[in-house]
C-alpha cells in the first residue's frame, strides 16, 4: 500500500492545501516507488555537485584582435562565467597542434598553442579561476596525436627507434590487416613498411596501447604489456601530472573508450565500447596515480558507456552519443544535420516524440552505476549541432529545466545559456568542423558592437562568422532583462544548489512518460516533482506516487492546473502548452 501524492491547484494558483489522510493506492505499474535514499559517489568533494561550463578556446573572447578566441580573453570573462552559478568549466584542446580537428590532434602536449597564448597564460587562467571558487579541468586527447607531433615523425621512420612502437605500424605496406580491422588502417604515409592506425580522421594516428586479445598470427599487435607500450603510457601519466602540477583539477578524457584495441568490436564502435576490461585498466590506473598524487583531480569520460566508464575508472560519463540523446534533442534530420537520423525530438513543439527509448538506455545505465559515478546529459557541445536549432527561449528554457533537474553533472556549452542558434551549414567547415559542428563553434555572441563584442578583427578574419541575424542574442541585452533566457538559465543552476533534492546525487525516479514528461528527484526527505510539456498544446498527466505531503510550492516554471482524484487516488495534472513546472513537495 502506498499513499497517494498529490498537488492542488486553483485559479491558475498552485495553492499550498493540507492533505489530511490521503488514500492509500497501489502504484499503477509506471509509478515507482520514491524513498528519498542516495548515495555520493566518491569523489573530490568540489565536484560532488558541481554543474560545468564549456568553454570553446577559438570563439570565446579574443583579447588581442586576431580573430580568433585566446586565454587571457577567457581570463576577462571569469566574472561572467562565475555569475552563472557555476562551479567549473571544461576548456577544449588549448595545445599546440596544426589544427585538422580543432586542436584535437596535439603536436605538442607540453605547449599551449601559440594562437591562445603561453604556458603562464594557462597557470594564470587556472588561478584566476580558483581565486573566483571555480575549477578547471582540461581536455586529456591520448588516444591518437597529430601527424607531426615528434614520436610519429619518430614513429614512421625506416628505422627502428624509441617511438616505432608508439603507435600501431602493420608489418608491410602491401597486405591489408585482417578484415575486422578494415577502414582504420593508412596506407602509403611516411617512410616506414607499414599501414598505421588511425582515430577518427586519417591524421590522426592512434597511440598503442596494445591488444587485448592480441592475434599470434599478426605479430604486429602488441599486448598490452609489451614494455614500449608501457613507456608510452607512462610518457602519457607524465603529461597529466605536468597539467595537474600547473593547477588544472581534473581532464575531461576525448574518446576515452577507444584506447586498448579489440578484434571484438568494429568500426566506431571501437571509440565507445571494448568490450574488454583493457581499456578500463588503465583508467583504473589513472585514477589511482589521482588519487594518490592529486586528490582533488576529477575524471570525465566521453565513452557514453557509463556501466564501462564509471567502473572504478572516471567520477563521469558523457552520455550523448547513443540513439536515447539523438531521441531528446536532435532526431530530426535537418537538428542533427549528420545525415543518420530521422524523426520527431521529444524535445519540439510539435510533440511527436518519445522519450521511452531514452529512458530505457538511460535507466539501465543508471541502475548498473548508482554510488559508483554520475552519467552527464551535455546541454549541447562543440560536436552536436547547437540546440539552438529553429528553437524559442522558451522551449530552450524547457531544455534547460531537463538538463538541471536530471542527476549528474550538468554541462552547459557557450552560449546556450543566451540562446545562440546553429549556424548555416554552408559557412566554413574550418579545421575539420564539418556540419553540424561548424554552425555551433561560432564565436560568443557578447553584445551588439562589432562582431557582436567577441573581436575587434576584420570581419574577414574571424575564425567563424558571428551570427548576422539582426536579432542575434547577445549577454550585454540579457542581462538587463530579468526574464531572458540568460537570467532563467541561472535562477535554474542556482536551483539546483540550494534545492536538496536536485542535487546531482539524489534519486531520480520517472513517474509519467510521454507529454508532459513527469519524474521525481528525491533526497530524505526532500521530494521535488519536475513536470516538463515541450509540445505547443496542452497536455494532461495522471499519475500516483507514494509520497505523503501537506503542501506543495512551486520552485520555479508556470502555472499549472491540478486535480486530486479521491476516488481513484491519483491525481491529474493539466500542463498548459510550452510549459514546465519545478515543484516541491512539502512534508
Ligand atoms: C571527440 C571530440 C571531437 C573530436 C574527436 C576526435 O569526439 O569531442 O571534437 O573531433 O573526438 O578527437
Amino acid at each position: 500500500m502506498h499513499k497517494l501524492m498529490n498537488i492542488h491547484h486553483r485559479e491558475g494558483r498552485i495553492l499550498t492545501s493540507l492533505l489530511l489522510f490521503l488514500t492509500l493506492l497501489p502504484l499503477s505499474a509506471s509509478a515507482q516507488t520514491i524513498t528519498g535514499k542516495y548515495q555520493i559517489p566518491a569523489m573530490p568533494d568540489w565536484a560532488k555537485n558541481a554543474v560545468f561550463y564549456q568553454i570553446y578556446p577559438q570563439t570565446f573572447c579574443d583579447s588581442d584582435g586576431d580573430g580568433i578566441g585566446d586565454i587571457q580573453g577567457i581570463i576577462s570573462k571569469l566574472d561572467y562565467v562565475k555569475s552563472l552559478g557555476v562551479d567549473a568549466i571544461w576548456f577544449n584542446p588549448f595545445f599546440d597542434s596544426p589544427f585538422n580537428d580543432a586542436g584535437y590532434d596535439i603536436r605538442d602536449y607540453y605547449k599551449i598553442a601559440p594562437r591562445y597564448g603561453t604556458n603562464d597564460d594557462a597557470r594564470q587562467l587556472f588561478e584566476e579561476a580558483h581565486k573566483r571558487g571555480m575549477h578547471v579541468i582540461f581536455d586529456y586527447v591520448i588516444s591518437y596525436t597529430a601527424i607531426d607531433h615528434p614520436w610519429f615523425v619518430a614513429s614512421q621512420k625506416q628505422e627502428k627507434n624509441k617511438y616505432s612502437n608508439y603507435y600501431i605500424w602493420t608489418e608491410t605496406n602491401w597486405v591489408d590487416p585482417p578484415f575486422e580491422f578494415a577502414g582504420q588502417f593508412v596506407k602509403g604515409y611516411g617512410q616506414r613498411n607499414g599501414q598505421f592506425m588511425r582515430n577518427f580522421y586519417w591524421c590522426q594516428p592512434a597511440l598503442n596501447f596494445g591488444f587485448a586479445n592480441p592475434d599470434p598470427n599478426q605479430k604486429w599487435q602488441l599486448p598490452t604489456d609489451h614494455p614500449d607500450v608501457l613507456a608510452m603510457r607512462e610518457d602519457l601519466k607524465d603529461v597529466l601530472r605536468f597539467w595537474m602540477d600547473m593547477g588544472a583539477d581534473g581532464f575531461r578524457a576525448d574518446m576515452a573508450g577507444a584506447l586498448v584495441k579489440t578484434r571484438r568490436v568494429r568500426g566506431n564502435e571501437q571509440f565507445f565500447n571494448t568490450n574488454e576490461n583493457a581499456t578500463k585498466l588503465f583508467w583504473r590506473e589513472i585514477r589511482q596515480l589521482l588519487e594518490k598524487e592529486y586528490p582533488r583531480g576529477f575524471m570525465v569520460a566521453e565513452w557514453s558507456y557509463p556501466a564501462d566508464a564509471l567502473d572504478n575508472c572516471f567520477h563521469v560519463d558523457f552520455f550523448h552519443w547513443f540513439k536515447g540523446y539523438n531521441d531528446l534533442f536532435q532526431k530530426e534530420s535537418w537538428r542533427i544535420l549528420n545525415g543518420v537520423s530521422e524523426g520527431h525530438s521529444y524535445f519540439d513543439a510539435e510533440g511527436k516524440g518519445s522519450v521511452t527509448d531514452f529512458l530505457s538506455s538511460y535507466m539501465d545505465q543508471y541502475q548498473k552505476t548508482l554510488g559508483k559515478g554520475y552519467i552527464s546529459l551535455p546541454l549541447g557541445n562543440h560536436d552536436n549541432a547547437r540546440l539552438g536549432n529553429r528553437r524559442t527561449d522558451k522551449e530552450l528554457e524547457i531544455i534547460y529545466a531537463f538538463g538541471f533537474t536530471m542527476p549528474g553533472v550538468p554541462f552547459l556549452y557557450y552560449g546556450n545559456e543566451i540562446g545562440m542558434r546553429q549556424l548555416p551549414n554552408d559557412w566554413p567547415q574550418v579545421e575539420g568542423a564539418y556540419q553540424p559542428r561548424n554552425g555551433a563553434r561560432t564565436p560568443m555572441q557578447w553584445s551588439s558592437d562589432k562582431n557582436l563584442g567577441f573581436s575587434t578583427a576584420d570581419a574577414a578574419s574571424l575564425y567563424l562568422p558571428v551570427d548576422p541575424a539582426p536579432d542575434a542574442p547577445n549577454v550585454a541585452a540579457q542581462e538587463k532583462d530579468p526574464n531572458s533566457l540568460l537570467n532563467k538559465t541561472r535562477k535554474l543552476i542556482a536551483l539546483r544548489h540550494t534545492e536538496p533534492a536536485l542535487a546531482n546525487y539524489a534519486e531520480f525516479v520517472p513517474v509519467c512518460e510521454g507529454y508532459p514528461f513527469v519524474y521525481a528527484r528525491a533526497a530524505d526527505s526532500h521530494v521535488v516533482l519536475v513536470m516538463l510539456n515541450p509540445k505547443a498544446e496542452a497536455a494532461d498527466a495522471t499519475f500516483s506516487v507514494n509520497v505523503k505531503y501537506k503542501k506543495t510550492r512551486l520552485l520555479m516554471g508556470d502555472n499549472f492546473k491540478m486535480e486530486h482524484n479521491k476516488k481513484a487516488g491519483t491525481m491529474t495534472v493539466h500542463m498548459p502548452p510550452t510549459s514546465y513546472a519545478i515543484v516541491k513537495l512539502i512534508k
